[in-house]
């Protein structure tokens, strides 16, 4: 996310009223945009019921309408990084907006499946694009010591937009409308191409353009009364020192590969410990866990899920500087190894989902899951779910940082995408105890692995960071 070099020097010493209004503006952006990510995320497990009924959906395209919008996310995020390059920032974000409102549009005229997957696809390379825009603009925008913060309200918008999806879901659960629960994004899509409509362009992306005169129009607007010239001086001085974005292959040299592997692996690991099974499939889940009404599933998914994840990721914000990555990591890894392996273990005396109209309510493995997941999601909130955002953003070199983050986003979305395609196919053939167990078993593999190779990165300058690398052989 964090494409280029440190915020430079022009805004590091923010005050004043036009520095506020103006910061207020950015943090918008970053919040509409992990908003409407986390939004698009979260909505479809509550319209899933109803488009299985409309459209009589078999497992495959079940799989497929979940899926598609992290394969459109896993093409938008290599797109993003290179529309923010060519066109600026503040004009990917701009079509960012657009995409997503067309995207809500798409899906909720669908008259049928193929048009609904093109929908969900549009939306998928919305999320892609403002999601490696949007931090980016932040990024280039933010005093160095604001940028952790922002990085981590990426983070608590994304679990915010689930967590109103999942309102959404219940408010709408009666009526199965999932055309008004996907169409809504429309509304958010449509504010995220409002603010970026007013919002400065990137100076700093200006001046690689060769458009020092533009470059100070925007810094004047954004701190009037500053000394404009020395601090466009610096910028290029910077540029001048070789914080150009490297050619795409440059991240798969030897010097990169330590950072390269720490963030590709969180990427991975994020995704196969098995987050978005219970984000997009809560709902079945817990219609097998003995949740018979649609009402019962909705309450218990927007709570236990939606809302715990919002709660959990204020945690991690406190803490991610104070007692620093690696322990949140591990201990969350702790967590959720030991809860997906309690699921896994309720799930054996789970009947399969045919069974449930005839149970009475939730069974006591039903309440053990709901307590289980709850643990799961507080593990996964606290630990992977943001330390995995930050690392990312913060274990490159300048050099190769853009094209590192966007690399490990499409990873990030491509596991995403194979979790979501591929869940409900695992739980057909092995059934859902194994399938929790194999989950569970990632955690593991996840743990020792982050114990071997994360290396803590609290309170470092990027330029220590990288130090760190060199010191460490490359
Ligand atoms: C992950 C998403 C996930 C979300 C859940 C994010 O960090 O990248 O895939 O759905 O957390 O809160």
């Amino acid at each position: 996310m964090a494409y280029a070099a440190d915020a430079p020097p022009n805004i590091r010493t923010p005050s004043g009223e036009a520095f506020t209004r103006w910061l207020a503006v950015v943090l918008t952006v970053v919040i509409f945009a992990g908003g409407l990510f986390g939004y698009d995320q979260g909505v479809i497990s509550g319209a899933l019921p109803g488009l299985k009924a409309d459209f009589s959906l078999s497992l495959l395209m079940v799989q497929v309408v979940t899926s598609w919008v992290t394969l459109g996310a896993l093409a938008g995020s290599l797109a993003g990084g290179v529309l923010g390059d060519w066109i600026g920032r503040k004009r990917t974000l701009l079509f960012a907006g657009a995409l997503f409102a067309l995207g809500a549009a798409v899906q909720w005229l669908a008259p049928g499946v193929a048009v609904l997957v093109a929908g969900r696809f549009i939306v998928g390379v919305a999320v892609g694009v403002a999601a490696v825009a949007a931090p980016l603009y932040a990024a280039e925008l933010a005093p160095a010591n604001f940028r952790g913060r922002f990085i981590s309200s990426y983070q608590l918008a994304i679990t915010a937009g689930i967590f109103l999806a999942y309102l959404v879901n219940a408010q709408l659960s009666a009526s199965a409308d999932w055309r008004l629960m996907l169409g809504a994004a429309a509304i958010p899509g449509l504010g995220l191409f409002a603010i970026a409509l007013v919002a400065p362009e990137s100076p700093r992306w200006l001046m690689v353009k060769n458009r020092r005169g533009d470059a100070a129009t925007e810094m004047n607007k954004i701190q009037p009364g500053v000394d404009v010239d020395r601090q466009l001086d610096s910028i290029q001085t910077a540029l001048r020192q070789g914080e150009r974005a490297a050619p795409w292959g440059e991240i798969f040299y030897h010097e990169w590969r330590r950072p390269l592997v720490v963030a590709v692996g969180l990427a991975v690991f994020q995704q196969i410990t098995g987050i978005n099974a219970i984000i997009y499939y809560a709902n079945q889940i817990f219609a097998s866990a003995g949740f018979a009404t649609e009402a019962a599933r909705a309450t218990v998914t927007t709570w236990a899920i939606g809302g715990v994840n919002v709660l959990a990721t204020l945690i991690a914000i406190a803490f991610i500087d104070r007692i620093g990555r690696r322990i949140l990591l591990l201990a969350g890894l702790i967590g959720m190894g030991a809860s997906l392996a309690v699921v896994g273990a309720a799930f054996q005396f789970i009947a399969p989902e045919g069974e449930i109209a005839a149970a009475a309510g939730p069974t006591t493995a039903g309440i053990v899951t709901v307590i289980a997941l709850v643990v799961f999601i507080t593990s996964f909130a606290f630990s992977l779910g943001p330390v995995t955002w930050t690392v990312i953003n913060e274990v490159f070199p300048a050099r190769v940082r853009g094209r590192g983050v966007a690399f490990a986003t499409a990873v990030n979305w491509g596991s995403a995408y194979l979790v979501s395609q591929f869940f409900l196919s695992l739980v057909d053939a092995i059934g859902s105890s194994l399938t929790f167990f194999l989950f569970a078993l990632f955690c593991a593999v996840g743990w020792a692995w982050v114990y071997c190779v994360v290396p803590e990165t609290k309170r470092q300058s990027l330029e220590q960071i990288q130090h760190m690398w060199a010191a460490r052989g490359g």
